[in-house]
């Protein structure tokens, strides 16, 4: 499953985009205004860390069909390709993916709750679908079955629209949505990091370092290998 990385924050995409295996930055108008300062600079660093290949993904925040269409010309044109506009699944919202599809946006429907919105979202032509997870659990629903469902409909309609799983609380959910179909999830700073963590990781790499030394002192393999 291809993972994003879901903040806005330059030193954890610096980070996660040196070290980490991602394919893009997600944000939304929460996260955005987390940082806070000048949005459309925020936005164009984002953009020049992870370099022009990788995606990134912006919330419109215009309601009206006419100023969505706009803001959403005027974002790809600002942060250039690779650039997915996102569009929260409204009626509006349906009818501007269909609109900007046509015209070979990328588009990412988002706050989805329920796999009949995954699929008018994929009908409508969404690059990617959204479904909220830990919003969806919180709620007593099943986010994970959600995935597994939308993922059903999309084989079986041999859509091309892929499903971006979003809104994470635990590092399980993660697993979960890869096991249920899912292509995509972009994750927050802290998720990722539980995903690598493991004491025993840590404990067995002090290990393999104390049973080298007391065999080979300050050797390393390095040194012996350029000798
Ligand atoms: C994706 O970008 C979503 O907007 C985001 O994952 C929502 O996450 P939250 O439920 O933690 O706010």
């Amino acid at each position: 499953m291809r993972i994003l990385l879901d903040t806005a924050n330059l030193d954890n995409i610096r980070y996660f985009n040196t070290y980490y295996p991602i394919e893009g930055v997600t944000t939304n108008p929460t996260i955005l205004a987390k940082e806070g300062g000048d949005v459309v600079k925020q936005l164009s660093d984002i953009r020049r860390i992870i370099g022009e290949d990788k995606e990134l993904h912006i919330q419109v925040t215009e309601t009206k069909f006419e100023d969505i269409i706009r803001e959403a010309e005027a974002l790809v044109r600002t942060f250039g390709k690779n650039t997915y506009v996102k569009i929260p699944v409204t009626d509006t919202g349906l009818r501007v993916t269909k609109y900007l599809a046509d015209r070979g946006y990328g588009v990412t429907v988002t706050a989805v709750l329920t796999a009949a919105q995954g699929m008018l979202a994929s009908n409508a032509g969404a690059t990617y679908v959204a479904p909220y997870i830990s919003r969806s659990e919180n709620l007593c629903a099943d986010g994970i079955g959600t995935v597994a469902d939308i993922a059903a409909i999309f084989k079986t309609a041999g859509t091309k629209t892929q499903i971006l799983a979003a809104s994470f609380k635990t590092a399980k959910e993660v697993l979960d949505v890869a096991v249920a179909g899912c292509h995509s999830a972009t994750i927050g700073s802290s998720i990722m990091r539980m995903l690598i963590s493991h004491t025993t990781t840590d404990t067995s790499i002090l290990g393999f370092e104390r049973d080298w030394k007391s065999a080979f002192g300050d050797t390393t393999l390095l040194k012996l290998l350029e000798k």
